[in-house]
């Protein structure tokens, strides 16, 4: 036990059972030192604010932020490196920053109180997916800039697992040190999941037959298709985790496992709002919107507002009393319009994994033919659907994607192995419309 263990309530913490008003009576109480904090060390917050004409002084209630001003990525990017820090350098003790596979990184830091608080918040996640000391766990996501592994890392440390700090890649070793090692959770993306599965199958392994009893997944959007594929594929469960790395990282929310039924934010720490993404407007629990977040604890990168582009609802908590989020349908840049229909990657997953024969490997590629948008996805056979009726499973997905989507598809059927397989992050949409 180190003197940074945070104060138990049976096998959870005070705050995980804490009545609703205890809650919001420490979230604006964060609030108010945080806003405060931001306001008084980062000029760029200051002047967002001054132009508004609001100070954190005239914040009385949580339902007062909503006249504070948006932080977004381009507020990263204006400020790149280290503009939005609110420490100085010499307090700051990590930096993390996003893949920037478009113009500059965002850079995110941390200081040594904001690292041991993003360990608790993801302790208290592997805890909440059943882990505990004495487990051992094996991370899978990638470490370096990328918060993923070293987040993971971290928190499993915390809660006094071992840990097998693999990260991403190698993934015929991958599946020999889960034979060897014989972890009993695995912290990976849900794709490279698949990935390893795949190779397990391969080299004749089954996942069944191993100690292995819970994934836990995030970083990308999964389904609850994928969740029943995974689950039964692997004898595992499966749940979800989430986080960004402006906010944090992993374990800014995390699905329990006695309901697996959305991630519980844990908002003594991350403050959520759901806005209309055209308007900016706060919406009431329970409709779907952007999700933004605004830190209550964080010391060197406090964020206010911070619109996250995940597009979901805030639902009532469940299986602890904070609130939920309904999983990710995706993020507002990954819709598509097709002929003026909104699509989401994960409807188009939905059907899929509703095709017995199909497994859950695919692309969606989308063309325009004239005016016309056009969409074509390339999906693999389950292993051991071979010698089926192709032209029927075509016949069936398109009519699942045209009677719950709305939308007329081309199916191709591609051989086994053909798509290529993620380590990471999956990229499953080439939209050749844009430029
Ligand atoms: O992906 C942090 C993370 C690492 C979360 C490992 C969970 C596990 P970024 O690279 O900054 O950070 O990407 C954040 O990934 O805004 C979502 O769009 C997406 N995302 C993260 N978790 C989930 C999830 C990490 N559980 C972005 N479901 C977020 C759906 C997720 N999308």
């Amino acid at each position: 036990m180190n003197n940074k263990q945070p104060m138990m309530r049976g096998s959870l913490e005070e705050i995980e059972t804490a009545s609703i008003d205890e809650l919001r009576a420490v979230q604006l109480r964060r609030l108010r030192w945080s806003l405060a904090h931001t306001y008084n060390n980062v000029p760029h917050f200051k002047q967002k604010c001054d132009a508004k004409g609001v100070h954190p002084f005239e914040l009385k209630s949580l339902e007062d932020l909503k006249h504070f001003p948006f932080t977004t990525k381009q507020d990263l990017r204006d400020t790149y490196p280290y503009g939005m820090f609110a420490v100085p350098m010499d307090e700051v003790v990590r930096i993390h920053a996003s893949s920037g596979t478009t113009g500059k990184p965002t850079v995110v830091g941390y200081s040594q109180n904001d690292i041991d608080t993003w360990a608790d918040v993801v302790a208290r996640s592997i805890r909440a997916a059943g882990g505990h000391r004495g487990d051992k766990v094996h991370i899978a996501y990638g470490y370096g800039l990328f918060t993923g592994g070293l987040g993971a890392h971290y928190g499993a440390e915390r809660l006094g697992c071992t840990v097998i700090p693999m990260s991403g890649g190698q993934t015929e070793k991958q599946v020999q040190l889960i034979q060897d090692f014989q972890p009993d959770i695995i912290m990976v993306t849900p794709s490279y999941f698949l990935n390893i599965l795949d190779e397990m199958e391969r080299q004749g392994v089954d996942p069944r037959e191993l100690p292995l009893r819970t994934g836990i997944f995030g970083a990308e959007p999964w389904t609850d298709e994928m969740r029943k594929n995974i689950e039964q594929r692997a004898g595992i469960n499966a749940v979800d985790i989430y986080g960004l790395s402006e906010v944090m990282g992993p374990g800014v929310a995390m699905e329990c496992i006695e309901t697996k039924d959305g991630p519980t934010i844990w908002e003594d720490h991350f403050y959520p709002e759901i806005i209309d993404p055209n308007t900016g407007e706060v919406l009431p629990d329970g409709e779907y919107g952007e999700l933004v977040f605004t830190s209550l604890t964080k010391e060197a990168l406090p964020i206010v507002r911070y619109r996250t582009r995940d597009l979901t609802r805030l639902l009532p908590g469940t299986a602890r009393p904070m609130r939920r989020i309904d999983k990710i349908t995706g993020r507002s840049d990954d819709m598509l319009i097709i002929r003026g229909v909104n699509v989401f990657p994960t409807q188009i997953e939905e059907q899929i994994l509703k095709v017995a024969a199909l497994a859950p490997h695919y692309e969606i590629i989308v063309t325009k033919n004239g005016n016309l948008d056009m969409v074509d996805v390339k999906v693999e056979l389950a292993p051991g659907a071979n010698g089926i009726d192709e032209a029927a499973v075509i016949k069936e997905l398109q009519h699942h994607i045209k009677s719950y989507i709305g939308i007329s598809t081309k199916i191709t059927i591609v051989e086994s192995g053909v798509i290529p397989r993620s380590e990471g992050k999956a990229k499953r949409v080439f939209d050749h419309r844009k430029g």
